[in-house]
């Protein structure tokens, strides 16, 4: 093993190992994951370390962003993998706390964001899912006390949410989204599409064609409501389930009906048997 990765565990440790980071010309970028790291996950490191000078990647499966119902205790987990992948990227170390030490007894603080996560997409479906996120990302960022966090555009809803809260709670911290990182056939890459069959994985990437279709028509001056009806239906034919399809201002994520209220996002969720896949494009 050439480069030894440190792996840290406590928030003590932690503080001690990025003390010698905190040098005027040095700047520190932080990755959240949940680790099952992929290509989408690299590309937030590469960004990383383009704009800092030290790169710490946290892996914490958050329980608090999953509902009972959902797959926290299934959801993927390969941390061995994970560390070899940053190792080879040469980062500065991974932050990896235990739920314990995350949530120790007696914890009793939750962020309730509002705004972009009450904007009536993912939160519609996954009500309890952007106070999990804020307040892990609120820990991860005060823990960690970077110049930079960088987020996947992947989770378009997650990286407005967690922008205003960095804002609103006056961290010191820029937040940047990155752009999705996709397969060749469009399919935006997650640690979740383990989840899909061969079928499931055959039409998933009518997701982004669906999506990319809706946006070129807008731009041509189609009528926005139209244009989402049409996506609507195909998704249907298609065979997905459909969550949402809707056109958002990119930046408060508000509803629009004219190309003229814009920068427009398209966002859409769909579920395929019994995985859920979001996506989103710019108009
Ligand atoms: P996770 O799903 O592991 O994603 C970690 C980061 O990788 C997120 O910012 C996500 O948007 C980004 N990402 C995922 N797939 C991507 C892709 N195909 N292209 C580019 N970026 C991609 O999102 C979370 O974890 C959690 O909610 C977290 C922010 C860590 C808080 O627990």
């Amino acid at each position: 093993m050439a480069n030894r990765l440190k792996i840290i565990r406590t928030v003590s440790s932690l503080r001690r190992a990025l003390e010698p980071f905190r040098r005027p010309n040095e700047r520190v970028a932080l990755v959240p994951t949940m680790g099952a790291l992929h290509r989408g996950h690299m590309a937030l490191v590469r960004e990383a370390q383009r704009r800092s000078e030290r790169v710490v990647v946290s892996i914490f499966v958050n329980p608090t962003q999953f509902a009972p119902n959902e797959d926290f205790a299934s959801y993927p987990r390969s941390f061995a993998t994970d560390l070899k992948a940053l190792r080879d990227a040469k980062v500065d170390f991974v932050w990896a706390p235990s739920v314990e030490t995350m949530y120790p007894d007696g914890f009793g603080t939750r962020l309730a964001p509002e705004g972009a996560a009450k904007a009536g997409l993912e939160d519609e479906f996954r009500p309890h899912f952007f106070g999990g996120v804020a307040t892990v990302v609120a820990k991860l960022f005060t823990q960690v006390l970077p110049d930079f966090a960088l987020f996947g555009q992947k989770d378009y809803q997650q990286l407005r949410v967690v922008t205003q809260m960095a804002k609103d709670l006056d961290l010191p911290v820029k937040v940047i989204g990155v752009p999705t990182v996709r397969e060749p056939d469009g399919l935006a890459l997650s640690s979740r599409n383990v989840y899909l069959s061969a079928t499931e994985r055959a039409v998933a990437p009518m997701l982004y064609r669906v999506l990319n279709d809706c946006a070129a028509r807008i731009k041509n001056g189609e009528k926005i409501d139209r244009v989402l009806n049409v996506g609507r239906i195909e998704f249907d034919l298609a065979g997905f389930g459909l969550d949402y399809l809707e056109a958002r201002h990119a930046v408060t994520l508000a509803p629009i009906s004219t190309s003229k209220d814009g920068p427009i996002r398209l966002l859409a969720a769909v579920r395929l048997g019994k995985t859920r896949l979001i996506d989103n494009v710019p108009v």
